[in-house]
């Protein structure tokens, strides 16, 4: 049995795509006491792989070169030595882009049939877990606020703008062209989105804002944050959640936002990380899952499979060509490799 992976060949010059990864293919090895093999059946790709490939310092280390490139992976144990990994569960954990990683019992969280695939690399891993943490433990929203919401259409963006209509708030999302803002309003339900890319972005914006944000939920940073400034309301909260707009770059550049409008609505800043609230992640599981089994939270992802179209999917999705979280099957419902 052969193992697939892709690791990192070169650092990208603008965005990550197929030129950047090598492929590599070695004989599967036999399992050590304590180790199990898990088949990868579906790989999730996120803003901080392209991240990962630049060199700049930021939350998490760069990839280095050579390294298989990691991501959140939901698959099967297909051979077992560990007592606590017994074979045919299926797990979670950030395992990479291979089709067979062998693992310690610390790596990956053993997952109910309960729900899917789909479900356990989303709504109930960071894509839905951040905005409930963040709102839920620091904003703490209430009915009839309104919350502004940035990269409304991608994986973290389509469940805040779903908890933000949940809690009663009036949702205004911003995302990039007309498909990204008629999906955030028609799909999502959001009162109004408007789009950054626009030539109108700041009218439009202070249009949709006219009673001002009460909550900002920033996922990009950037110009984005700094037009939001301009709009929020007395005592607003800044949930200062992701730096999409950095994330492209080489050496990011000063953040701007204008600390006036800040000091002059009296709005406080909260720098958010959804790692200081693992001891929570049970209990937040537990009430998406209700949400999901209520339909009141939908899934919206972008499903494409095969292992070998990984460069490429991963380059699109951070040229913003896709909306929800970007999923690939890697195996069928057999297990045999795609
Ligand atoms: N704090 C935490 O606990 C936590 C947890 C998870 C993720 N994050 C962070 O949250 C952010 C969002 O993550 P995600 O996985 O949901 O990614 P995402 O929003 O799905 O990222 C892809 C989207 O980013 C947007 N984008 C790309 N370049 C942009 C730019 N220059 N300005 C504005 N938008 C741009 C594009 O949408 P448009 O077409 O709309 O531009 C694209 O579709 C990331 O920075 C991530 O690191 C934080």
């Amino acid at each position: 049995m052969q193992n697939r992976q892709f690791i990192l060949k070169s650092r990208p010059e603008y965005l990550a795509g197929p030129e950047n990864f090598d492929l590599k293919i070695s004989p599967v090895l036999p399992l050590k006491q304590g180790e199990a093999r898990v088949a990868v059946e579906m790989v999730a790709l996120s803003a901080w792989q392209g991240m990962r490939t630049k060199d700049f310092k930021n939350f998490i280390r760069p990839f280095d070169l050579g390294e298989l490139i990691d991501c959140d992976v939901f698959g099967k144990i297909i051979e077992t030595k560990c007592s606590d990994l017994p074979e045919g569960v299926s797990v979670v954990g950030r395992l990479g882009w291979q089709d067979y990683a062998v693992i310690k019992q610390e790596q990956v969280s053993i997952v109910s049939k309960e729900f899917s695939a789909e479900e356990w690399l989303t709504a109930l891993s960071s894509p839905g877990q951040t905005p409930y943490l963040a709102l839920s433990q620091v904003a703490r929203p209430m009915p009839g606020e309104t919350l502004v919401v940035s990269s409304a259409a991608g994986a973290i963006g389509v469940y805040t703008v779903q908890l933000g209509l949940l809690s009663g708030m009036r949702v205004i999302g911003i995302a990039g062209g007309s498909r990204k803002t008629e999906f955030v309003t028609t799909k999502l339900g959001a009162h109004a989105c408007v789009d950054y890319k626009s030539k109108s972005f700041k009218a439009d914006l202070a249009n949709a804002c006219h009673d001002g944000a009460n909550i900002y939920f920033d996922l990009v940073g950037g110009e984005t944050a700094d037009a939001v400034s301009e709009n929020l309301a007395k005592n607003a909260k800044i949930l200062m959640v992701g730096r999409v707009s950095a994330n492209n770059s080489n050496d990011p550049e000063w953040d701007p936002a204008n600390m006036r409008h800040v000091w002059s609505q009296e709005a406080t800043i909260y720098a958010f990380s959804r790692y200081s609230y693992k001891n929570l992640f049970p209990s937040v599981n537990a009430k998406i899952g209700r949400l999901l089994k209520q339909k009141l939270l939908k899934m919206h992802n972008t499903n494409f499979s095969g292992f070998e179209n990984t460069p490429s999917i991963l380059n699109q999705m951070l040229s913003g060509q896709h909306v929800g979280k970007v999923l690939i099957k890697y195996a069928d419902t057999k297990g045999n490799r795609i």
